[in-house]
């Protein structure tokens, strides 16, 4: 898709139709040009009833040769008081997500009322991109395919205006290609997958590190491998680095399990299906490091992705087995559904090697996450309030919101093991903060914050800019957290 800008007349914009976004209760004032050369249409929609500006109201008017878009799409985006991004994103979605439903090819959007309104007219677009995705890969009926093709913005641009929309497009195949990944069942996204589709990035700045489990082993990353042992699918520990910038690295990390059964402790089989999302985390630090690259942010990352699934077998790690973490740290594991945190210890043991200025941890670790905050929220855990300051801001603006949870000492009793240095699961009872806590031993005095997305990571109702499925949560917030950092 393409995203263009011209300081042209609206009405002289050829396109299949022209977005105008309008409050609750607004005449056609803001548009008196264009509506006098449609003899008063605007108007006319508007004193009728039909369109009253409320959030997510469209009206579509065929223009019948009076001005050069085919159809004018009345927009509403609710009453002015109450504006803000997150609604113009969701005006966006509704109204580009309709115009992609009839097939059209080549849209437009006039920017003059959103610029009167002081508003940024980029999340109305980021809504409207966001909303166009579809997970079509394995469907033989492809008619309701989005043809979009062009999407034109009519306006004075401002010099800065070209470098967002070029980020904002990358940041949204980003979000997409995560999409893509997470949605992509788990016969199908393997760690050999995982790891290919990494190498397909390893271009120019970034480059692309793949150990084997022999490579594992020598690295002493036993904990990791004994979430591996019960699969014949091969691990992949996958390692990607961007070089854009200069100084330590910011090192994230991507919880990578390509299909959780719960191994041994074995999970009720119903909604089981759901557990290829499990490799989200990795998918998010893929899609980051892509856009970053593509927008060449002048900061160096290196993302880690702990890929492997997680299977019951008679190979399969046990209930009670003891292994040995890269650090040293012995951990007990009292179940084999508590493995993110064993892929994740050893991940952070690996980058800690770097001397990462920083490390964070993106992972659909806990159940307990979505009985915590929902689906709203990501729960944030961490030992830098700054850097969590930082993300809560930066989640903030893009509507991908991060909750702070946390880590006090005392939750080390929880998982204090009588035989290991620690054990992987303290049972229910604070699941949430215990699963951040684990990581936290493993981190050490490195700034680091840890954001658990099993709540945020997968919707199953359709939402104004996200369809069921994958959401793609953190890419957003991570990229708009990268565009600050320096
Ligand atoms: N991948 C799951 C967490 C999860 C559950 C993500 C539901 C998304 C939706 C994780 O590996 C897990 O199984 N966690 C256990 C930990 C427990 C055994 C301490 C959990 O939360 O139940
Ligand atoms: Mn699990
Ligand atoms: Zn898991």
């Amino acid at each position: 898709m393409n995203v263009i800008i011209k300081d042209i007349r609206e009405a002289d914009c050829i396109s299949d139709a022209l977005i105008l976004p309008l409050c609750e209760g607004e005449s056609a004032a803001p548009y008196e040009e264009i509506d006098a050369l449609l003899k008063g249409l605007i108007r006319r929609v508007i004193s009728s009833g039909e369109f009253q500006g409320k959030l997510n109201q469209i009206s579509l008017v065929h223009t019948v040769n009076m001005i050069k878009p085919d159809r004018i799409l009345l927009s509403g985006l609710g009453k002015k008081e109450e504006l803000n991004a997150e609604k113009i994103r969701h005006s966006g979605g509704k109204a580009v997500s309709y115009l992609g439903g009839l097939r059209f090819r080549d849209i437009s959007l006039s920017l003059s009322h959103l610029n009167a309104l002081r508003q940024s007219p980029l999340p109305f677009v980021e809504g409207g991109l966001l909303s166009l995705y579809k997970f079509k890969k394995y469907r033989q009926d492809k008619e309701d395919a989005v043809r979009m093709e062009r999407f034109t913005l009519i306006g004075k641009p401002r010099k800065s205006f070209f470098n967002s929309i070029s980020r904002l497009v990358a940041t949204v195949s980003a979000v997409n290609f995560a999409r893509d990944l997470i949605n992509t069942p788990a016969n199908d996204m393997t760690p050999t997958v995982l790891a290919k589709t990494a190498r397909g990035m390893a271009r120019g700045k970034v480059s692309l590190k793949v150990l084997e489990r022999k490579d594992a082993e020598r690295e002493g990353m036993d904990a990791y491998l004994s979430v591996a042992r019960g699969s014949m699918e091969p691990p992949k520990f996958i390692i990607l680095k961007y070089h854009g910038g200069k100084g330590a690295p910011i090192a994230l990390i991507g919880k990578s399990i390509t299909f959780d059964s719960g191994g041994i402790s074995i999970k009720p089989s119903e909604g089981m299906e759901k557990m290829k999302y499990d490799m989200a985390g990795g998918a998010v630090v893929l899609a980051v490091i892509k856009a970053a690259a593509e927008m060449r942010l002048p900061v160096n990352l290196i993302g880690v992705l702990p890929a492997t699934e997680n299977l019951p077998s008679g190979s399969a790690s046990k209930p009670g087995d003891i292994v040995r973490s890269m650090t040293g740290k012995t951990v007990e594991i009292i179940s084999t559904d508590a493995e993110g945190r064993l892929v994740l210890a050893d991940a952070i043991g690996y980058v800690k090697k770097f001397k990462p200025r920083f490390i964070i941890d993106v992972a659909t670790l806990t159940g307990a996450c979505s009985v915590a905050l929902g689906n709203e929220a990501i729960a944030m855990m961490g030992n830098d309030s700054g850097l969590m300051e930082r993300l809560k801001a930066a989640g903030e603006e893009v509507y991908e919101r991060v909750w702070q949870m946390p880590l006090y000492d005392e939750y080390l009793d929880y998982i204090k093991s009588d035989v290991a240095d620690i054990k992987n699961s303290g049972g229910k009872t604070g699941s949430l903060v215990t699963a951040g806590y684990f990581l936290k031993e493993f981190v050490g005095d490195t700034p680091w914050a840890h954001l658990d997305i099993a709540g945020t990571a997968w919707t199953e109702k359709d939402k104004p800019y996200i369809i069921k499925g994958a959401t793609g949560v953190g890419v957003r917030l991570l990229l708009n957290f990268l565009k600050e950092t320096r």
